[in-house]
């Protein structure tokens, strides 16, 4: 912390008054590509994310400096002119935000932002969301802005969706503001309704396994998969009164499954269908204190993410079947797919050999090297500490 403030000092100057705020990564432990489907997700945010120290500025520049890229140097723009640029790289995410809020606050004056990111770069812990709320925290407090947490991540969705061009769900951006030390967020995607849910794991610990494989492809083949879940929801509508997949029991989805007429479609219905009764009953489960049944649950969405989403490959499959000969009480990937990480839960007493043995395994299957990190859960976007 005192290294990013002094980066902003040497980037932006001495002068005037800074805070330091925080915005984390965050963990799906169930409910995978249902958030634009109209179902559940279960994520919890992590102690590891963002940290930015800011101040305003007399003009109507933003200015912005990323220790995790120093070759990109200040990325400047004004308020007059926040546009999507190529050129401008991750500073697309805070520009993108500070646009949005100004279509609907009143943002005075410019700001100069340093920021800080400790989440592995890459792995699908969100950091650009991570990046996105900590710019709102940012500008609510420097602007005293009467917005409430949850109007935050729905602009810092909006940003993402429409500044950026990534058509991404409304989780990660919700647990990274909605996060609570010790819980994960039981979301309902579609009403928005939500109740934090304290992890108490007892005599288990939740790894986090990175594959070290990086997302290729991973946005046409999430945009491809998310007209699937569209189209398919349509052939039901034909019959079903539903508003989204999320809507749809089992037994609705296996009497009327006839109306999507393409197989590898109905497929990913069944997914999304079957995931968020899944997260629903695992939820139920961990509050019942059953670790073991949650953690069927998620080597049963696994199942799913792999035959029917189709969204894991060669990396991620390999990580989790590692994993779960090494005993893992439950082991599934978590994020978008195509890389990135899984989620475990794992005996505590097992940990440092669940951690060796996979690693190794691992690395015979795929020749690549694994990361892994025991997961603390941490807060939701905050002020650190003003005046500084
Ligand atoms: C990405 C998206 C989320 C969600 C997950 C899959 O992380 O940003 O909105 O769709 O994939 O569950």
């Amino acid at each position: 912390m005192k290294k990013l403030e002094q980066e902003f000092i040497e980037q932006f100057g001495e002068e005037g008054e800074r805070a330091l705020y925080f915005a984390p990564g965050r963990v799906n432990l169930i409910g995978e590509h249902t958030d634009y489907n109209g179902g559940h997700v279960f994520p919890c945010a992590l102690s590891v994310g963002t940290y930015a120290v800011a101040r305003k500025r007399e003009d109507q520049k933003v200015r912005f400096y990323s220790m995790n890229f120093p070759s990109h140097g200040i990325i400047e723009s004004s308020l007059d002119s926040l546009i999507y640029s190529d050129e401008d790289d991750w500073a697309n995410y805070p520009k993108g935000v500070i646009a949005l809020f100004q279509q609907d606050y009143a943002i005075p004056q410019g700001v100069d932002i340093a920021y800080y990111g400790n989440i592995p770069n890459g792995a699908g812990l969100s950091s650009s969301a991570s990046i996105e709320l900590a710019t709102a925290v940012v500008l609510r407090d420097l602007f005293h802005l009467s917005i409430e947490m949850v109007e935050m991540v729905k602009l810092s969705q909006k940003a993402e969706n429409e500044f950026v061009g990534v058509n991404c769900g409304i989780m990660d951006q919700f647990a990274i503001g909605m996060g609570k030390k010790d819980h994960a967020v039981l979301l309902n995607c579609d009403t928005l309704t939500y109740k934090q849910t304290p992890i108490r794991l007892e005599d288990h610990a939740l790894i986090i396994a990175n594959t070290n494989k990086r997302r290729g492809l991973a946005d046409s083949k999430y945009n491809e998969r998310r007209m699937q879940c569209e189209e398919a929801l349509k052939a039901l509508q034909e019959e079903l009164d539903v508003t989204s997949l999320g809507d749809v029991t089992e037994e609705q989805f296996e009497a009327y499954k006839h109306l999507i007429i393409d197989a590898e479609t109905r497929k990913r219905a069944r997914h999304a269908v079957y995931e968020n009764r899944r997260t629903m009953k695992a939820v139920n489960f961990l509050n019942e204190g059953d670790v073991e049944a949650f953690g069927k649950l998620m080597n049963e969405s696994h199942v799913s993410l792999r035959d029917d989403y189709e969204v894991t490959g060669n990396e991620l499959d390999a990580m989790v079947e590692a994993s779960w000969k090494e005993g893992a009480v439950g082991s599934r990937m978590t994020g978008a797919g195509f890389g990135g990480c899984t989620i475990s839960i794992v005996e505590k007493d097992n940990v440092e050999a669940f951690i060796k043995n996979v690693g190794v395994s691992y690395k015979h299957q795929t020749g690549l090297e694994g990361d892994f990190y025991v997961v603390e859960i941490g807060d939701g976007a905050h002020r650190v500490v003003e005046g500084i």
